[in-house]
């Protein structure tokens, strides 16, 4: 996600913004920019790319001043430009606002602002609580000493969303306000300087003391000083701790490497995936897809266009879409799609998947796709990606940068994404009844809280992953959208263990595979799809009485499943049409820690890279 970076002390601010953003890179960003409070005045320098850019910016008009903030863009509303970097002033210049995350009403507020007189000069939800603040100000009056936290109580009081901001204002040169809503944000004490990061490395070579602020708190930040509060103003008494992480381990937030970072990030990005487009329990809201009333009644065909999991998750969405809205949906490899002459019948919608959006055989598919007549609907991970510039309609999954090669999150997201579109198309498409729509709608909302119960037993994963890790193959079983969770399952122990493993629809292996499967291969049986229930055990049976050892993917209240499989890794049982987000996660954790266990580079595996631009 962005990164946040703010000083205010004695020395030049300047270097030490620059500085705390270039050790905030690796979480990814787009554009960045800095704030410095310089002889009463508030100075901004801003560039779309890399922070090379805005510092030859910043050398040709360079700024002095002890007090600043730094922030770097991964957009999620607006392209990634210079007007939209960060920060954001309001109409008087004099106060400017940095922001993490997302502020879910900013539309609403937007046009209120606009109404009554307020200039806007980026497309940013952000930039919104800088208008926010600049209203409350002009209602205080300026005797005030807390008239800035008061103003920023106020803004945060009428904003919805997970979000973490900074304000500096000209009038009020001596401190810096911040306020956490979830997105982290943490205060560096030193002897006569503070500093603000929304991550520790940031603040490592200034300080090892911090003071991480808590959700729903502010933080007034002042040389040397600190003063936390509730948002009712309450004070809030929290000792500083001390770090004694390294660098590196500081830039996986604790973790040994970025691929359990963000295997545990899931419950927050599904949270964020979902946020604000499902706030009725009889609708979904899609910002950024406008499907047109008519294509969407007399749709013929969903094409959907993806790469490895990318494609796994498109396999999911079309069991959903052709389920919920009855569609008829054809899956095709990205890469496989651009040499056959594939046909296009009547009305056609392609969706194209991909966590980076610049996946050279999904961007030349999406092209073929929109050649051969059809709209394209991205759902995509990257603001300002070739795919969504190019898309027609765009579903951002909101997932937060993706390091590891190994995508996880991405992938939960995606199917979240898929489950929103199919109940947006069901309900449009009249084929979804509101009281089904509403079930989902409720199990969806769920799925944040389940994903962390499910992430909490990743102890009984470790123990199976020491009992397997000198396994060669593994085989990978289930019905229906188990097959499909199956196939992401594999490759994800593939890619990073080296062990080879294949995924199997339960029903095909006794059409050839059996013959492989010996005491010597976990078998691994997603059994979630009550449909199919009894297929799978018997599939389950026939694993068994070769020998092989089951381990399986089971809901928690599944009395049934102990007595056919030796190990049972349980989820917090949901829809089934659901299933897949919960019933990867131990599957994620497996090949984590086999991969682990054998010394493997789990976050650069060999042969592979994380974007593969070419065909
Ligand atoms: C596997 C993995 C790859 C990508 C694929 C498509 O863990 O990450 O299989 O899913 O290369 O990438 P995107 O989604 O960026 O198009």
């Amino acid at each position: 996600m962005c990164g946040i970076m703010g000083y205010i002390g004695p020395r030049q601010a300047l270097p030490i913004l620059l500085d705390g953003l270039r050790r905030l890179e690796y979480r990814g960003y787009d554009s960045a920019g800095v704030a410095v409070l310089a002889d009463g005045r508030i100075e901004t320098r801003k560039a779309a790319g890399k922070l090379a850019v805005l510092e030859s910016a910043i050398a040709d008009r360079p700024i002095a001043g002890r007090a600043g903030i730094g922030h770097t863009r991964w957009a999620t509303h607006g392209h990634p430009t210079e007007a939209n970097a960060h920060p954001h002033g309001d109409c008087t210049g004099r106060c400017v606002v940095i922001h993490n995350g997302i502020i879910e009403n900013y539309l609403p507020l937007r046009e209120r602002l606009q109404a009554a007189g307020h200039r806007f000069r980026s497309d940013t939800d952000t930039e919104v609580v800088a208008h926010l603040i600049e209203e409350a100000l002009e209602a205080i009056p300026s005797g005030r000493p807390d008239r800035m936290e008061a103003a920023v109580r106020e803004a945060v009081r009428q904003t919805r969303g997970a979000y973490a901001i900074v304000v500096m204002s000209a009038d009020d040169p001596e401190r810096i306000v911040a306020v956490r809503m979830i997105s982290p944000l943490i205060v560096g004490l030193g002897p006569d300087e503070t500093l603000l990061a929304s991550d520790i490395p940031a603040l490592l070579p200034y300080t090892r003391d911090v003071l991480v602020i808590g959700d729903g708190e502010m933080a007034v930040i002042e040389a040397g000083r600190v003063t936390l509060a509730d948002l009712d103003g309450r004070p809030v008494a929290r000792r500083p701790e001390h770090i004694t992480w390294d660098a590196a381990m500081a830039e996986k937030g604790g973790y040994p490497h970025f691929m359990l970072k963000e295997i545990y990030e899931q419950p927050r990005a599904l949270h964020e995936t979902m946020m604000g487009r499902l706030d009725r329990d009889d609708e979904v809201t899609l910002d950024g897809v406008a499907l047109p009333e008519d294509l969407v009644r007399r749709l013929d065909k969903v094409w959907v266009v993806a790469c490895g999991t990318a494609f796994h998750a498109g396999l999911v969405g079309r069991w959903l879409i052709e389920h919920l809205a009855r569609v008829p949906v054809e899956p095709d490899l990205a890469s496989e799609l651009r040499y056959r002459d594939p046909l296009i019948v009547g009305r056609t919608l392609a969706v194209a998947i991909s966590q980076s959006g610049e996946t050279a055989d999904t961007l030349a598919a999406a092209r073929e796709a929109r050649r051969r007549g059809s709209r394209v609907l991205a759902v995509t991970n990257v603001v300002g990606s070739t795919l969504a510039r190019e898309a027609d309609d765009v579903l951002f999954i909101r997932a937060g940068p993706e390091i590891a090669v190994a995508s996880t999150k991405a992938y939960t997201t995606m199917l979240v994404a898929l489950q929103m579109l199919a109940i947006h198309l069901g309900l449009r498409r009249g084929t979804l009844a509101s009281a089904r729509a509403a079930a989902l709608i409720g199990a969806l909302r769920h799925l944040p809280l389940q994903a962390q119960q499910a992430l909490e037993r990743s102890a009984e994963v470790e123990v199976l992953a020491r009992r397997w890790v000198g396994a060669e193959h593994a085989f990978f079983i289930g019905r229906g959208l188990d097959y499909a969770v199956a196939m992401e399952g594999s490759l994800k122990l593939k890619e990073i263990s080296y062990l080879h493993s294949e995924a199997l629809a339960a029903g095909e292996l006794k059409h050839g595979t059996l013959a492989l499967v010996t005491p010597q291969t976990p078998v691994f049986a997603l059994a979630t799809q009550r449909t199919v229930y009894e297929k799978t055990i018997s599939n389950i049976q026939e694993v068994r009485a070769r020998g092989a050892e089951v381990i399986a993917v089971a809901y928690d209240d599944d009395a049934e499943i102990a007595k056919y499989a030796q190990t049972v890794l349980r989820i917090p049982p949901t829809d089934d049409l659901l299933a897949p987000v919960l019933a990867i996660l131990p599957l994620q954790l497996f090949a984590y820690h086999v991969a682990a266990l054998r010394g493997h580079d789990i976050d650069q595996p060999r042969n592979l890279a994380k974007s593969v631009t070419v065909e």
